[in-house]
């Protein structure tokens, strides 16, 4: 006999004399009809039990989270919900589960009380989905990449510079916190520290990633960065991964091609590979906003809103349309944004990001050519010596969901940026000399993966996309 999964199972359809199963019980109705899950799909297999030839102490056992090992023959159903099942044979209990302790019941968890119990939420319907589908996606990045003549680069975890300039980083050291060395001016010594100098967790690849694309062409980056914002949104986490394509020879425009191709072909594979998954959380969305008040429900559902992604073009805006229309708007008038925008060079927030897709444009926005001082050092500066050459994605529900640019490839011009910004020139020597030997424009942006997840699982809060979220004050498993 031959073990296969639940998947395996249910998409058979002839009868087999001899079937063998494992998987966790999700119920056990009436002493008789088991539905036995093992995350290969989100359906159940049910098993019916011959009651009358299985001793009590078994039928006790089997509860719901125990694990069994199940035999017997996969017969047409003769119940609804199904086309399959099984009449077991035999059953072999491979872990107990003690249904009055086991925190996953057969009955809806708000998602406050299963991130608490990250650990088991994957038992449920909602979680396994989601992570399936996180996985599916990661997959369709490579498979983008790959098949566009992408090198995959692994950047440093480790590293000494802070990419974004906003000193969010996380110290590592292994200097005795209760003792450190000091230095001549009383302060704790790096030097003596275990890579003699100040060492962070990367908030981005994006600098080592530029190295490689001046030299290999095409590169992306697909790992995990940190960040210590004290941010505690449902869009942010102190742990996050990012994706960041870097491409020589290619400029802004490029970017927001590459950019817009590349999001709908990821959001397009799971439409394609993930259907089971996505109608449910499609329907789970559909019941979550029937319990909001009108005026806030949206007016796609979960699959409406991907194929809307897919199907039309992302609108492209500069920042500088993008104040006028907010300072018009209705909201800013009548004082509804907590942030009223009155002046160009204001940075946007989420709630004006959100306007602009939801109720402005209606569909994904690339707003580009950003006030220099509102963005990091590295974006090339344009003709006006006001703007750069960034970019940023904002799509529904989400806000940012891609940052992005063009880079600064003058040496001088980045000299004197990073002088008017304290950026240590000693530090970054590496990346200056790229400027120096064969400089040439090159491109790339960032993808926040989580909120790709969130979008494309219609799920609202960031940490119920990751498997073990990392937040302020909280690094629990
Ligand atoms: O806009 P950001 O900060 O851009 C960069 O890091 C660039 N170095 C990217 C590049 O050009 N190669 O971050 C990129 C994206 C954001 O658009 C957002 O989706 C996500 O990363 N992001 C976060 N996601 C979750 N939690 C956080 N704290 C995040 N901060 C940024
Ligand atoms: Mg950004």
């Amino acid at each position: 006999m031959q073990l296969r999964t639940v998947s395996e199972l249910l998409s058979q359809d002839i009868t087999l004399p001899e079937v063998e199963v494992k998987g966790w019980v999700r119920t056990f109705r009436a002493n008789r009809f088991i539905a036995l899950n093992d995350g290969s799909t989100l359906n159940n297999i049910q098993c019916v039990v011959d009651f009358e030839n299985t001793s009590e102490s078994i039928l006790k056992r089997i509860t719901t989270g125990a694990a069994l090992h199940i035999k017997g023959e996969l017969v047409e159903s003769q119940g609804k919900g199904q086309n399959v099942e099984i009449n077991v044979t035999s059953i072999e209990v491979l872990g107990d589960s003690d249904p009055e302790t086991f925190p996953i019941q057969p009955k809806k968890h708000s998602f406050e009380f299963l991130r608490e119990n990250a650990h088991l939420r994957t038992r449920t319907n909602t979680f396994s989905a989601v992570m399936r589908l996180r996985s599916s996606l990661s997959f369709a990045i490579h498979k983008y990449f790959n098949e566009n003549g992408f090198y995959y680069m692994h950047a440093p975890i480790l590293t000494g510079s802070d990419a974004e300039g906003a000193g969010e980083m996380f110290r590592v050291t292994n200097l005795d916190a209760k003792n450190p060395p000091l230095n001549d001016e009383g302060e704790v010594d790096y030097k003596e520290d275990f890579f003699g100098k100040e060492t962070n967790l990367t908030v981005s690849g994006q600098l080592e990633a530029e190295t490689y694309a001046m030299s290999l062409g095409k590169v992306y980056t697909f790992g995990p960065t940190f960040r210590a914002e004290n941010s505690n949104t449902s869009r942010h986490l102190a742990e996050f991964w990012m994706i960041e394509p870097e491409v020589a020879f290619m400029d802004l425009a490029g970017n927001m091609d590459l950019a817009e191709d590349f999001m709908k072909s990821v959001i397009s594979y799971v439409l394609e590979n993930n259907r089971e998954d996505l109608e449910f959380l499609d329907k789970r969305l559909f019941d979550e906003e029937k319990t909001k008040p009108q005026a806030e429900r949206s007016d796609m559902t979960l699959i409406e809103k991907l194929k809307f992604v897919t199907e039309n073009n992302f609108k492209r805006v500069s920042y500088t349309e993008a104040i006028d229309i907010l300072r018009n708007s209705k909201p800013n008038k009548k004082k509804k944004f907590k942030y009223i925008i009155n002046e160009w060079g204001a940075d946007l927030q989420s709630e004006h990001e959100r306007f602009l897709v939801e109720k402005h444009f209606k569909c994904p926005v690339i707003l580009f050519d950003y006030p220099a001082n509102i963005k990091a050092f590295y974006m090339r500066l344009n003709e006006d010596g006001k703007t750069v050459r960034a970019m940023d994605i904002l799509f529904p529900g989400i806000g940012e969901i891609v940052g992005g640019a063009q880079r600064e490839e003058r040496l001088d011009i980045l000299k004197e940026k990073m002088k008017a910004l304290n950026i240590d020139e000693e530090e970054l020597w590496w990346y200056l000399d790229l400027r120096k030997y064969g400089t040439a424009v090159h491109s790339g942006f960032g993808l926040g993966f989580e909120r790709l997840v969130m979008f494309a699982t219609g799920m609202s809060n960031i940490r119920d996309v990751i498997p073990f979220p990392r937040t302020p004050q909280n690094a629990e498993f």
